[in-house]
């Protein structure tokens, strides 16, 4: 038994709401063996070993109440299992661009502080939680928010796990920051489990592993939580279509041209709640130029997607923390995130991941 992992979550929201929830769903059933993660056991870390110690938020209805509480809150839509009580009180983080246009309307944000005394009370709060790993699971858009965060890892010497489509350690300034203070990142833009990023990668590279054409592709995504809410802001989304885009171009030979290739986040449906639906279409020539194309349909549960990747991305972060690895860890990026500093196949990544933690 190797111990406890404290993490502190930035973003008390649906991500972190199925995240946890799923930890407490093993918790409770001891004898189970973890579905949803791709290593039972990293490092001597199984997830039940992982306790969030310290939570951040802007929510009115979320900063000021225990986590337990403030999971449940709305918009948060996740409610698989009752989680105990909690002792960690959601603690305010400054707003700088966490809301856009879309969320400002559903989510009424505590009133600003002075951002010094709210940095002070951060990072105070974060050095006395024992907290070892940040977990950012702010909205798409949140450069800013994200930046601060980012500092916050690097002064507090607290590793980052970064799951959103903002740079950090695929941005080459940030990662050269993280190297220099010994703190591990692993980022950018998490990869669902079955998320339509993987599938449509797999997908492109086999096509042409096949040794066929892929001439023109699209993704359209659909879903009817805060996620697909505030991606309706388009001026929100360019670095998700960034990171989308290049997850699927870098498994090709040939880049497609901007125009043959198609992917993002497309529209917000409220009745799908947390289901995301992933439409894919690919298309292209084989033997004598005949035509083929496939369409996929994928039908998911967007937060059980994404719960086991940081599961195994905060069991990843801890090692590095214990063999005193900083910077960005390129291989676990490379597997569980759509816009690492590295791309490559999934298999290669997985190797290079599995070789971090044995
Ligand atoms: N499968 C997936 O769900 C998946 C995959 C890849 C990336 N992501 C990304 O993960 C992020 C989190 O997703 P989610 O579904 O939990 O979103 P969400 O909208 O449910 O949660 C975001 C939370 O951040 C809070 N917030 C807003 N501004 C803040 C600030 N400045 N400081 C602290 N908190 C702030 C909101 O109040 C909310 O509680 C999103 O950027 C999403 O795109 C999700």
């Amino acid at each position: 038994m190797a111990g406890k992992i404290k993490i502190a979550i930035v973003g008390v929201g649906n991500c972190a709401s199925g995240f946890i929830q799923g930890i407490e769903y093993y918790r409770q059933h001891p004898e189970r063996e973890v579905v949803g993660i791709m290593h039972q056991n990293i490092g001597g870390y199984d997830v039940r070993d992982i306790d969030v110690v310290c939570a951040f938020d802007v929510d009115k209805n979320k900063v000021g109440k225990t986590l337990d509480e403030a999971l449940y809150m709305k918009p948060n839509l996740v409610n698989w299992v009752k989680l105990p009580k909690s002792t960690v009180v959601v603690k305010q983080s400054p707003l700088y661009d966490g809301l856009g246009k879309y969320l400002s309307k559903m989510i009424e944000p505590v009133k600003e502080r002075p951002l010094d005394e709210l940095e002070k009370e951060i990072i105070d709060g974060i050095k006395k939680s024992g907290a070892e790993i940040i977990v950012n699971y702010l909205p798409v858009g949140s450069q800013k928010a994200t930046e601060f965060w980012a500092e916050i890892a690097l002064k507090t010497k607290v590793a980052f796990i970064n799951a959103i489509p903002v740079f950090i350690a695929s941005g080459p300034k940030w990662e050269k920051r993280f190297a220099l203070a010994g703190v591990p990142v692993i980022g950018d833009d998490m990869k669902g489990m079955i998320g339509s990023t993987i599938v449509h990668r797999v997908l492109a590279k086999l096509t042409q592993d096949r040794g066929a054409e892929l001439s023109r592709t699209y993704q359209l995504n659909v879903g009817g939580n805060t996620d697909f809410k505030n991606m309706l802001e388009r001026e929100r989304l360019e670095s998700k279509k960034i990171s989308k885009t290049e997850s699927v171009q870098s498994q090709l030979k040939h880049p497609l041209p901007a125009d043959d290739i198609h992917i993002g986040p497309s529209d917000f449906v409220p009745f799908l709640g947390n289901t995301k639906l992933a439409f894919m279409r690919l298309e292209g020539k084989m033997w004598a130029d005949i035509p083929y194309n496939m369409e996929i349909r994928l039908d998911v549960d967007d937060k059980a997607n994404a719960g086991g990747i940081i599961a195994d991305a905060v069991r990843i972060a801890k090692v590095a923390l214990e063999k005193k690895i900083g910077g960005a860890l390129i291989g676990p990026s490379a597997y569980l995130m759509k816009h690492p500093p590295k791309q490559m196949s999934d298999s290669e990544a997985k190797k290079e991941l599995e070789a971090f933690f044995s």
